[in-house]
């Protein structure tokens, strides 16, 4: 039998690139990027994956130009109630990190009640990142340790994050070519093994993420040791 990671990350990077390379406006990247990013998290809960955890707008993103921005709130706003339902029927708990202050504050709403729809969930849980910023997140943690004026165990540290309570990923994929981590989930990748598709995110398909699972399978993990 393979060994299934527990959890995933996913950089869901080069919506962008592959709408130009087609010669469509980044929107529709972005929209077949959506489509892709429901279809691999699906696919990923019914191989076993227990928890993805997918980078969907990063603090550094929110400098896009602004139409961008509206449109990718847009298809939040747009497909949030139908994939809430696809969720609740597949008992799965949606998680969503990042700095909601940031956002509009409808997303930090719809995000909220997202969350408390689907706490019973119990088949596994789906982490979106919007807003998300590693070094930020970092700096808060600090910062509120500085508050309490104590130091802290590495555990302790970790329930300051935004991922509080939640396993460290196993695998972490980019797809888009490039090969770094862009300030994601830097605490908690520590020790978690990397994968990099040089496809674009809406040209990776269920079967890549087989190929990705398969090559994770087949790592040796040591975590220092020999
Ligand atoms: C990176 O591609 C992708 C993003 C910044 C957005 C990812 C969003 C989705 C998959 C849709 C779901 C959206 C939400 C808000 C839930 P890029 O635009 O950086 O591509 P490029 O590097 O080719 O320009």
């Amino acid at each position: 039998m393979t060994e299934i990671p527990r959890h995933i990350a996913i950089i869901m990077d080069g919506n962008g690139r592959w709408a130009k390379k087609r010669l469509l406006p980044r929107s529709a990247g972005h929209r077949e990027g959506m489509k892709r990013m429901i279809s691999l998290s699906e696919h990923a809960f019914d191989v076993g994956v227990e928890y993805v955890t997918l980078f969907a707008l990063s603090t550094e993103n929110l400098s896009r130009p602004q139409e961008e921005l509206d449109g990718l709130f847009s298809l939040f706003r747009k497909y949030f109630a139908e994939n809430i339902q696809r969720l609740l029927q597949k008992h799965i708990r949606l998680r969503v990190v990042g700095d909601m202050s940031l956002l509009p504050p409808d997303i930090g709403e719809l995000s909220r009640k997202g969350e408390e729809a689907t706490a019973a969930g119990e088949r596994g849980t789906l982490v979106l990142a919007i807003g998300y910023g590693a070094r930020q997140e970092l700096l808060s943690a600090v910062n509120a340790a500085v508050r309490a004026g104590k130091e802290l165990s590495q555990e302790e540290f970790a329930s300051l994050l935004s991922t509080a309570g939640l396993p460290d990923p196993d695998l972490l994929i980019r797809t888009g070519r490039e090969k770094r981590l862009s300030n994601f989930l830097l605490w908690q990748c520590a020790y978690t093994e990397l994968y990099f598709s040089d496809k674009m995110f809406p040209a990776f398909t269920n079967a890549d993420l087989d190929h990705a699972l398969e090559n994770y399978a087949g790592r040796e993990r040591r975590y220092g040791k020999i």
